[in-house]
């Protein structure tokens, strides 16, 4: 059965928003970097590279249905943050928004009864599930351990083994 045309455009519009986050995560590894927080840079390096295993994802998935893919501009990510609690604070929202983006491309897929993206895109909800536990537990880290530079330095170690 052939995708319809608005769940092409939806995916390819989930695909920009997956490329967004990548670039997101990588702009936050830098400011690590220059924070001298090489633990928390390197999460975030990781996070940035399975964002774009995302994108991967639903593009390969756009071809296995036949359909055209476009290869979206990515927009310039913020550059500054106040803290790493900021920053992570901000990564926990970002995944909360990204999971209601996957949750509107199930409705969608529910409506149209395409079941194929159905299927596929239980994938991703798992995976937010994953995406929102782990940036949302480094929030109450950071908040129960505090901002002074010895709790940075636990945490900064702790996520270089990511
Ligand atoms: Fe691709 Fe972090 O959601």
């Amino acid at each position: 059965m052939k995708i319809s045309d608005s769940m092409t455009a939806a995916i390819n519009d989930q695909i920009k928003a997956e490329f967004d986050s990548a670039y997101i995560y990588l702009a936050m590894s830098a400011y690590f970097e220059d924070c001298g927080l090489s633990g928390m840079a390197h999460w975030m390096k990781k996070q940035y590279k399975e964002e774009v295993e995302h994108a991967e994802k639903f593009i390969d998935y756009l071809y296995e249905r036949g359909a055209r893919v476009i290869i979206p501009e990515i927009a310039k990510p913020k550059e500054n943050y106040s803290d790493a609690l900021d920053v992570f604070k901000t990564a926990y929202a970002h995944e909360q928004y990204v999971t209601s983006r996957i949750y509107k491309l199930v409705d969608m897929a529910v409506e149209e009864k395409d079941y194929a993206t159905q299927s596929m895109l239980k994938w991703y909800v798992d995976e937010q599930l994953e995406e929102e536990d782990n940036t949302g537990s480094i929030v109450s880290k950071l908040e129960f351990l505090g901002k002074d530079n010895h709790s940075l330095y636990i945490i900064d170690r702790e996520l270089s083994a990511r």
